[in-house]
């Protein structure tokens, strides 16, 4: 044990900060750690924007759909950058073949992801508390045009980072034996029973957590979670193409296409919920809910298309007699974590 293993071992993300720049010897000392990282084919195919305009912080804010990111001291985001290689090779006239490939776009791509990871470990190795956001990819286009990205360049992922406003409890991670295996892939019989001790683990600290309380275990934050999306992120491969990359796909035919989890069986277990923290029970109006919260409604027409059907009902009968419960079945999601859900956006504004 050293103080660098201590210090990743205590990770946690941090998301509430106080509102205290950093000097500009930490920026430094933290770029210059970013800059020091291992890098594909030692091609350096990453670049970092530091956001510091409020407007371009609030814009992204949107995009990520947490209004915290305008208050994070410091905002990173990171690019996947083949467009200096390609320049390099433009100005010598050289314009091979594979400058925009896959290949080329996933060194790129882990590049920058390799740097924000160890810009995670300095950023708390200096006492200071940090979180990723993957939600700058909600709408790719849209952060290319703020971040004026040439071709050949993606955003990858961003930081936000600054002094800790909060300490949050740990949160837990599965067994090892579940992701770390010896020579060849383990699969297990029933990964439901297998992360059986994982999710009372995880129940007991949703329970017992200072703050977002919440009933949940990791089956069933999977099985709500997992299905949530954006139009956008399922399109991903269209924005990566736009900026210039080629996909190179050839076509394989769907019986050469594994299909392992075609019809996987709803095995989650139920359990009794009677009444949220902020009240909220399996029986309570969605009307009301609407009314005192019109942003909840857009925020679920955003995280699951199956509430597409919202837009047709407002202000009809049908939504007037409709309850918690019934929406929960049009999400095709438990009641307690379409709440918890609920509650956390709630939380958010
Ligand atoms: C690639 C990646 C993207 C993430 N995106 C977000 C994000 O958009 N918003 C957010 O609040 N947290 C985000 N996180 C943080 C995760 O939610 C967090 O790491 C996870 O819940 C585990 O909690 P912990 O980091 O506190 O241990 C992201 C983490 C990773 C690795």
């Amino acid at each position: 044990m050293n103080e660098t293993i201590k210090t990743q071992l205590e990770h946690r993300s941090i998301r509430k900060f106080k509102q205290e720049s950093l000097s500009k010897d930490i920026i430094e000392t933290i770029i210059n750690v970013a800059n020091q990282t291992s890098s594909s084919v030692a091609m350096q195919t990453f670049s970092i924007i530091r956001i510091t305009d409020k407007e371009k912080k609030k814009a992204i804010a949107d995009i990520c759909m947490q209004p915290y990111v305008v208050d994070v001291p410091e905002l990173w985001i990171f690019v996947a950058d083949v467009f200096r290689n390609a320049s390099i090779l433009a100005e010598l006239d050289s314009y091979p073949e594979n400058r925009n490939d896959m290949d080329k776009f996933f060194q790129a791509f882990s590049d920058s992801v390799l740097a924000a990871q160890n810009v995670m470990i300095a950023v708390e190795s200096l006492g200071l508390g940090g979180v990723f956001f993957g939600s700058i990819l909600n709408d790719p286009e849209e952060m290319i045009k703020i971040l004026n990205l040439p071709e050949y360049t993606f955003p990858v992922l961003g930081i936000g980072f600054g002094y800790p406003d909060e300490k949050p409890d740990k949160k837990p991670r599965m067994s090892s034996e579940l992701k770390v295996f010896e020579n060849q892939y383990k699969i297990q019989e029933s990964y439901i029973k297998a992360l059986k001790d994982y999710d009372k683990i995880l129940e007991e600290y949703y329970k017992n957590r200072e703050t977002n309380f919440r009933y949940d275990s990791f089956t069933n934050h999977v099985y709500t979670k997992f299905p949530l999306t954006r139009e956008n992120r399922t399109k991903i491969m269209n924005f990566i193409r736009k900026q210039g990359f080629e996909l190179n796909l050839e076509y394989i035919p769907e019986s050469e296409i594994r299909t392992m989890f075609k019809k996987a069986p709803k095995v989650v277990e139920e359990h009794v919920f009677e009444e949220s923290k902020m009240g909220f029970k399996a029986e309570s109006g969605v009307r009301e809910l609407f009314d005192k919260y019109p942003f909840v409604k857009d925020y679920l027409l955003v995280i699951n298309p199956r509430f597409n059907k919202l837009r047709t009902l407002a202000g009809t009968v049908e939504l007037s007699q409709m309850n918690m419960q019934q929406l929960a079945d049009m999400g095709d999601m438990p009641v307690d974590s379409l709440i918890y859900m609920i509650e956390s956006r709630i939380d958010e504004e």
